[in-house]
């Protein structure tokens, strides 16, 4: 049976968490994965999660099935965080997932079950699990421009002539905030354009919201999500607790659909139901049961959204402070960028070579492209890590 199999090619970012394990080296940095580490190089779980835990422990009393569509306070309170309570959610409807990348794969099963000859646009770059997502589920896979290496920003002119190529056959892949891996991100009024072109065309949105909270705020990064529910009929969005509730390992997404009304979108969701239960049956129960405590909780919510705004300014200060060491070392703007993008990461301007030297030479961990995890930083790596770099480029 498995003799024509070939061992598969390990996953990049994945496979940097075990080389970094083994490197002997006490001074190596870890700028890989994306994972919030703090000033002591822990990723601790935060207090409200710990508290909520607790609770969950001495009231929970049945390990039954929850059913495919999941937690519904949590489907309900997730959408809440995302949408705000201003807005009509009456075409809204959420699936809890395991994490934000079980949502990516049920909502692109979804769509190629909606529309067989639907084609995905991604960006380029992206995350490059989004590509075997898209591919697995059956979908066509195209990309459009994003990023300019040359500037660190958008190339959002050409972004935009492509996608005025897109039509109702098209799904476009954008990142509601943080974009991984470049960090560079649509200004509100380019959302605007992004939103009245998906009208104007009829392509899909398909938003991957895995960052909610790490860029600007929680208000602030759903303002482009907000948009686009206010004005196109139709879009889906793969939400993820990984990083903003730091629970990686509980898998806890979820998959939104908004459909053009309340009667389409039940007719949505029954069949993503379906696809769950031919796929992982129901989600696991216990990241989405914290999560829901947390949000339904005024005083834990506060907590939470107090280490969020932690987590999201120390990000911010370690970006000003790599952006102010690299400008006095080289005498240059070339770096300015780190200051001015947003969420985890953001794209350093070097070669794969100086990648593998980085490595080699200085025992510093990045993805492939120059993508590097600012929450991976500490105050006294960046120095060795601005010199590393400088030393790199020549
Ligand atoms: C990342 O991009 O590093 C994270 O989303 C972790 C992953 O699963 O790749």
């Amino acid at each position: 049976m498995f003799e024509q199999l070939q061992a598969a090619p390990p996953d990049k970012i994945l496979a940097l968490i075990g080389k970094f394990k083994d490197d002997p080296r006490s001074d190596k940095i870890d700028l890989g994965p994306g994972i919030y580490k703090d000033q002591n190089g822990e990723t601790p779980v935060m207090e409200a999660v710990r508290e909520a835990e607790q609770r969950l422990f001495q009231s929970q009393t049945s390990k039954a099935y929850v059913g495919s569509y999941g937690d519904e306070g949590f489907n309900s309170a997730i959408c809440s965080l995302i949408f705000g309570g201003a807005l009509d959610t009456s075409r809204v409807r959420a699936i809890q997932t395991p994490g934000g990348t079980g949502a990516l794969r049920l909502l692109a099963d979804t769509l190629k079950m909606a529309n067989p000859s639907a084609k995905i646009w991604l960006s380029d770059p992206t995350w490059p699990n989004h590509v075997p997502i898209a591919k697995a589920a059956g979908l066509e896979v195209a990309s459009y421009p994003y990023f300019d290496p040359a500037t660190s920003g958008l190339r959002f002119d050409a972004m935009m002539e492509t996608l005025k190529t897109c039509g109702p056959n098209d799904i476009v892949m954008l990142h509601g905030c943080c974009h991984n891996p470049t960090g560079a991100n649509p200004s509100f009024d380019q959302w605007k354009e992004i939103a009245a072109l998906a009208n104007a065309r009829g392509f899909l949105p398909f938003v991957d919201f895995a960052y909610h909270g790490f860029g600007d705020g929680l208000e602030e990064d759903a303002a482009a999500v907000r948009l686009l529910l206010e004005q196109v009929p139709e879009m889906v969005l793969a939400s993820s607790c990984s990083k903003n509730f730091g629970i990686y390992r509980e898998r806890t997404g979820a998959a939104v659909i908004i459909g053009p009304n309340a009667e389409r979108a039940d007719v949505v969701l029954s069949q993503m139901a379906s696809v769950a239960r031919g796929n992982y049956s129901m989600p696991p129960d216990h990241g989405a049961a914290v999560v829901r405590i947390i949000l339904e909780d005024p005083t834990l919510r506060n907590t939470w959204e107090n280490e969020l705004d932690t987590v999201r300014n120390r990000m911010l200060s370690l970006r000003v402070a790599l952006a102010d060491t690299l400008r006095s070392k080289t005498g240059t703007d070339t770096f300015d960028f780190v200051a001015h993008h947003r969420g985890m990461f953001s794209r350093m301007p070097v070669t794969d070579e100086q990648i593998d030297r980085l490595q080699s030479e200085f025992g510093i961990y990045m993805v492939g492209g120059g993508r590097f995890n600012v929450a991976g930083l500490r105050d006294s790596v960046i120095e060795p890590f601005a010199d590393a770099l400088v030393a790199v480029r020549g």
